[in-house]
């Protein structure tokens, strides 16, 4: 599926978005950045997006971008990632407490098992390291809820085929957007799978939350 959109995948993320997910990349970039960490591994870094949103903000660090898509890495690459590894998320091929930070945006709703692709993060990250997850989440507020809603369900499916030609993937989109366990529920896995200080921030009304967390010393 997402070999299938890599083509038109950026053109679509900003027209869907309205252009918010430059923000809501740079808002994350931001939080890592007050991290100072040096060895960030972006895990489901599809084209890129996030990793040079960090970039940008710690010049000096080593960026490395994880993605099982083949089609998304030549994308990241022929943008200017230089370090991607092609690998699953679910077994890195990283050692035990290696890296500092690792991010993912948009990646783990898409993970067959959240808890245990949590739990693979937290073994490659030094003992003290960030995680910073950013995804997709539905607004508190009833009203807002309803009318995102109508518009993952309704309005994203047309749209998405219009622009990729693969209308499932924008169903499947929505539909996994329902599934996955927001706030609480979500500092709740964090704490779960060995990760400390849990904390989510909402943006835009609530349809995108970053959470973050620690690895315990
Ligand atoms: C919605 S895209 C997000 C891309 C990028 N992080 C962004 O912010 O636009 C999801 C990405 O996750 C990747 N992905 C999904 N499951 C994966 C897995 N198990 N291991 C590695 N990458 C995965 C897909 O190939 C795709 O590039």
């Amino acid at each position: 599926m997402f070999n299938a959109i890599a083509r038109r995948y950026d053109l679509a993320n900003h027209l869907l978005s309205c252009g918010a997910d430059f923000y809501w990349r740079n808002r994350a970039a931001t939080i890592v950045a007050n991290w100072r960490p040096v060895q960030i591994v972006d895990l489901a870094t599809g084209t890129g997006d996030l990793a040079f949103a960090l970039s940008r903000k710690l010049p000096q660090a080593e960026i490395t971008g994880v993605d099982f898509s083949e089609e998304m890495l030549a994308r990241a690459r022929a943008k200017g990632l230089s370090r991607t590894i092609l690998a699953d998320a679910m077994q890195l091929p990283f050692a035990s407490a290696s890296v500092d930070c690792v991010t993912i945006a948009f990646g783990l709703r898409n993970l067959p098992d959240y808890g245990g692709g949590l739990r693979e993060m937290q073994r490659v990250l030094n003992p003290g390291g960030h995680l910073l997850v950013l995804e997709f989440s539905l607004p508190r507020v009833p009203m807002l809820r309803a009318i995102y809603r109508f518009y993952l369900h309704r309005c994203l499916p047309a749209v998405g085929s219009l622009l990729t030609g693969e209308r499932s993937a924008y169903q499947y989109l929505g539909d996994s957007i329902e599934q996955f366990p927001g706030g609480d529920a979500m500092l709740h896995l964090l704490e779960q799978s060995g990760f400390r200080d849990a904390r989510g921030e909402s943006l835009s009304g609530g349809i995108v939350t970053i959470y973050t967390a620690a690895k315990p010393l």
